[in-house]
């Protein structure tokens, strides 16, 4: 089983983030060891130049994200963590799905929408191709399988059919790439956690906690601590009733109060609302749930504290995964090429297919 995760080093990652895909990854990384695979993780750079940037802070941010992960468990030495942008593999095979890609899909995305009547200036056609680049971002690796949000799900219903018809058009005697078959390119799996697969703003729980969208004092963010956190929980919104139960419809705050409760002490959402029956309103659901979450991220903000600062072993990690994610998707590009009618035919080039 081979698992696949970018993340954008954009803003400073929150608890939706944590919960919906950096916990997935680190239980992915085992997953993917213990079944003789790989698991790779790339910080995806490339993608944050889409909307309005500053050099500078990309490069700021990349270091927070690529520290955040690594405190957060993933470890270089069983996983591929690398930075997108130095795998060229990525553009050229985003470049080759395009061909597949209508474009008309491309602009009713729901994120380009969003983002593109975000955009106060210039809506790039960067923006218009994000979902291009992600779908080689998992394809170049054949990967199985995809930890990500609830959000991501359009654009990995877009990269399965790229994948689909990159396999039909051009190789469909190496089989459909799904369903246990080999195929040019593999067909892969969402995988969303079961509880916090979508994390909502605390403050407006019918939106997603998020970087851009959302309300300051209604967003977690993993290295909030003390104060600060215990504000955001404190004022978090619920409603006029005083019952504790899971409803997302009727009461989004109450729900989302106890999912994040849940997730952070890995238990079911049933646990969770049994463990609050003696509980006096929802002051008490709150305290629960930021210590819960202060527990669960206490040993990451230290971890953090220490590894951000040494941008030379940062680089040095990061180089370590580029090198090992360049090998594996080579392979993956020269077959793609080949079938393609693209570049030195195999024949000449000396290449056997996979290498
Ligand atoms: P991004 O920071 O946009 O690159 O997102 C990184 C990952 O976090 C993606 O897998 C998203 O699906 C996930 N994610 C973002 N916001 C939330 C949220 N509010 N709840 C759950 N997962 C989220
Ligand atoms: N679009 C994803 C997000 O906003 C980030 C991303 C880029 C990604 N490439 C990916 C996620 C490949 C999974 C796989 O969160």
């Amino acid at each position: 089983m081979r698992i696949f995760s970018g993340i954008q080093p954009t803003g400073k990652k929150h608890l939706g983030n944590y919960i919906g895909a950096i916990r997935q990854y680190v239980d992915g990384q085992e997953r993917a060891a213990a079944s003789g695979d790989e698991s790779l993780f790339c910080v995806v750079d490339l993608h944050a130049v889409t909307v309005a940037y500053d050099p500078a802070e990309l490069r700021e941010r990349l270091y927070d994200t690529t520290a955040v992960l690594l405190a957060a468990g993933l470890d270089p030495s069983k996983c591929v963590l690398f930075r997108q942008s130095d795998v060229p593999a990525h553009t050229e095979l985003s470049w080759l799905l395009s061909s597949v890609v209508p474009n008309g899909r491309l602009s009713r995305m729901h994120q380009f929408r969003d983002k593109s009547g975000a955009q106060r200036e210039l809506v790039s056609s960067g923006l218009l191709f994000y979902p291009v680049l992600m779908a080689a971002d998992v394809l170049a690796y054949r990967a199985d399988e995809v930890p990500v949000g609830e959000d991501q799900r359009e654009h990995l219903e877009l990269m399965r059919d790229a994948a689909r018809d990159i396999n039909r058009r051009f190789a469909p005697e190496l089989g459909p790439g799904e369903g246990g078959k080999p195929g040019l390119l593999m067909v892969p799996e969402q995988r969303t956690p079961e509880v916090g697969a979508r994390v909502m703003d605390l403050q407006d729980p019918t939106r997603k906690m998020s970087t851009t969208g959302g309300s300051v004092e209604g967003t977690v963010y993993v290295l909030d601590e003390g104060k600060a956190l215990e504000k955001k929980f404190k004022r978090a919104v619920t409603d006029s009733e005083t019952e504790i139960r899971y409803d997302r419809a009727e009461k989004p705050g109450v729900s989302n109060l106890l999912e994040i409760l849940a997730a952070s002490k890995r238990i079911s959402i049933d646990e969770a609302v049994a463990s609050m029956a003696d509980a006096r309103g929802y002051g008490d659901l709150k305290m629960a749930a930021l210590t819960a979450v202060d527990e669960e991220l206490a040993p990451l903000r230290e971890r953090y504290a220490e590894l951000r600062p040494d941008v030379a072993a940062l680089e040095a990690a990061l180089a370590q995964g580029a090198a090992r994610a360049t090998e594996l998707a080579a392979g993956t590009l020269a077959d793609v090429r080949e079938a393609m009618g693209v570049g030195v035919p195999r024949a000449f080039s000396g290449a056997r297919p996979g290498a």
